[in-house]
């Protein structure tokens, strides 16, 4: 039984996030999507809210969501995740991630791979969409439709 811990801010989720825990959830056992809680970062929606949305959008019976603080190999531990999978969408994303990984690696010997964004999502950020939004963009194609529906509350026509 192996298990893929998929962590993230989710702020919120995208489709872009949605298709790697899809593509976690047909390679791994068990999948754990961990929502990172921040209480020094101002987020637009609260963990719960943005736990309501994963599980909704990621419907598929080998996947969790939970939310954790402080440390993620910690949290992986208690998951027994064995390995963390983060979506890598260009280069930008590639220093940074790698810097994590390796981090994580030394702190845990736990490893990170890494899942290529589908080429037509690439572009695709929550901290974009939800600039998008809050300007009366359209986000329908971009997010899953709870999301959607979430950020048209937010932002009323
Ligand atoms: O969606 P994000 O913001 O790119 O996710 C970043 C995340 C949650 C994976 C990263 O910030 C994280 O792991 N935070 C937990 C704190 C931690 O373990 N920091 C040390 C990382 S080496």
């Amino acid at each position: 039984m192996t298990t893929a811990l998929v962590p993230g801010s989710f702020d919120p989720p995208t489709n872009g996030h949605v298709d790697v825990i899809a593509r976690c959830a047909s390679i791994f056992d068990r999948v754990v999507v961990g929502i990172v809680i921040n209480p020094s970062k101002q987020a637009m929606f609260t963990p719960d809210e943005r736990k309501a949305m994963l599980v909704e959008a990621c419907p598929w019976e080998n996947i969790e969501v939970a939310g954790f603080e402080g440390l993620l190999v910690d949290f992986a531990r208690q998951v027994r995740g064995d390995v963390i999978v983060k979506g890598l969408r260009a280069q930008g994303d590639f220093d940074y991630e790698l810097q994590l990984a390796q981090m994580n690696r030394h702190l845990s010997g736990i490893d990170t791979m890494f899942v290529p964004t589908r080429p037509d999502l690439g572009y695709l950020s929550s901290s974009l969409v939800k600039e998008v939004a809050s300007f009366g963009g359209n986000v329908e194609e971009l997010v899953p439709p709870v999301v959607a529906k979430a950020l048209a509350d937010r932002f009323p026509a």
